[in-house]
């Protein structure tokens, strides 16, 4: 996809990432592109142990210690190489610049620290009172729709819902205004209803808070409903990305094809079973020959498994890494 460095707050190029273990290297990320605009949403749909993890600890630079980063990758955040940036300017960006919010609340929050102190800490580097710290905390807490936010700030974790303990964790993520919010599988620990009212909620904020957000989820209706562009990840690769609308009518990757046949969303209520795809994400030690896919690939062809495919545009906003886009 085209698009303008400066308007972008990240910028992934040619990101690999590999883990040394004793059955040998497996190759998590290989030649990852993506880019966030500024003040847009950015989905990342992939099944579980496609990378997602891996990416978004690589832009943070919290990946283990048995990881290399290939030579030619490049992150930048802001314009600025985040792979040769000191520890000083991780911390900044780590706190004040990226957030996150995580799968759990419960193990983002501190069970025996009142939400208030919690919430006042992230504010710590601040030179205001704490009565304006309570203030802002407060603020933010209203923000994001809990009732009698001041008298909450003395309450613990375990006083709130599930619902309202993530609503607590995206108040604490905005607290320092950040260019970035990341949110990893932020509702799949909730019910649909507090599911529906979490997404609601973030829409809202995006409307008052001019801030980028990387949203990773394998629930693609959910992808559709946020976001405004989506990453689909199939094992350590992007395989297709578009933006949201053009992705969903006219997926080209037939991973994609498959991942929208499974969107409960989009299946009958009279059908009973999820369609699942069969197969599994492939050994990333040992890769297929061809295409990443091609083991489970329906629509597999003389080619697939020669090489693999390079990244096709289907047009100046989509691509698809697979040949059928090529012969089209
Ligand atoms: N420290 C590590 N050492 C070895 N393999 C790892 C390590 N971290 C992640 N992996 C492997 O990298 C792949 C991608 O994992 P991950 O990024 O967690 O995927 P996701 O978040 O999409 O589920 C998986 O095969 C996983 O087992
Ligand atoms: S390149 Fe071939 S095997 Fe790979 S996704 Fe496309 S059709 Fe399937
Ligand atoms: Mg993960």
């Amino acid at each position: 996809m085209n698009g303008n460095g400066a308007d972008n707050v990240l910028d992934v190029k040619n990101l690999s990432v590999s883990f040394r273990t004793v059955r040998g290297t497996v190759q998590a990320l290989r030649n990852v592109s993506l880019m966030v605009p500024k003040n847009k949403i950015v989905g990342i749909v992939g099944e579980s142990g496609c990378g997602k993890s891996t990416l978004i600890n690589s832009m943070l630079r919290l990946l283990a210690a048995n990881s290399m980063v290939g030579d030619s990758s490049s992150i930048a955040f802001q314009g600025r190489e985040v792979l040769a940036m000191n520890e000083r300017d991780l911390q900044a960006m780590r706190g004040q610049k990226i957030s996150m919010v995580f799968q759990d609340p419960m193990t983002a929050l501190n069970p025996v620290i009142s939400i208030g102190t919690q919430m006042t800490d992230i504010l710590y580097r601040q030179p205001s009172s704490m009565a304006e710290k309570r203030e802002r905390a407060a603020a933010m807490l209203g923000q994001v729709g809990i009732p009698d936010p001041v008298r909450r700030l003395d309450d613990y974790p375990h006083q709130f819902s599930g619902g309202m303990r993530q609503r607590i964790c995206i108040a604490m993520a905005l607290m320092m205004n950040p260019s970035l919010l990341i949110a990893d599988e932020p509702t799949t620990a909730l019910d649909v209803t507090l599911e529906a009212q979490i997404i609601h909620l973030m829409k809202e904020l995006r409307e008052q808070f001019e801030c980028s957000m990387l949203f990773v989820s394998h629930n693609l209706g959910l992808i559709a409903e946020l976001c405004d562009e989506v990453i689909v990840m199939y094992a350590g690769e992007v395989v297709e990305q578009g933006k949201v609308h053009d992705l969903f009518h006219r997926a080209q990757h037939p991973y994609t094809q498959m991942l929208l046949e499974c969107d409960p969303a989009r299946i009958a209520e009279t059908s009973r079973d999820l369609p699942t795809i069969s197969g599994s994400v492939p050994d990333l030690v040992d890769l297929p020959p061809g295409c990443i896919f091609s083991p489970r690939c329906p629509k597999r062809y003389e080619p697939c498994n020669k090489a693999p495919p390079d990244t096709f545009n289907v047009n100046d906003i989509h691509s698809a890494r697979c040949f059928q886009v090529r012969d089209a």
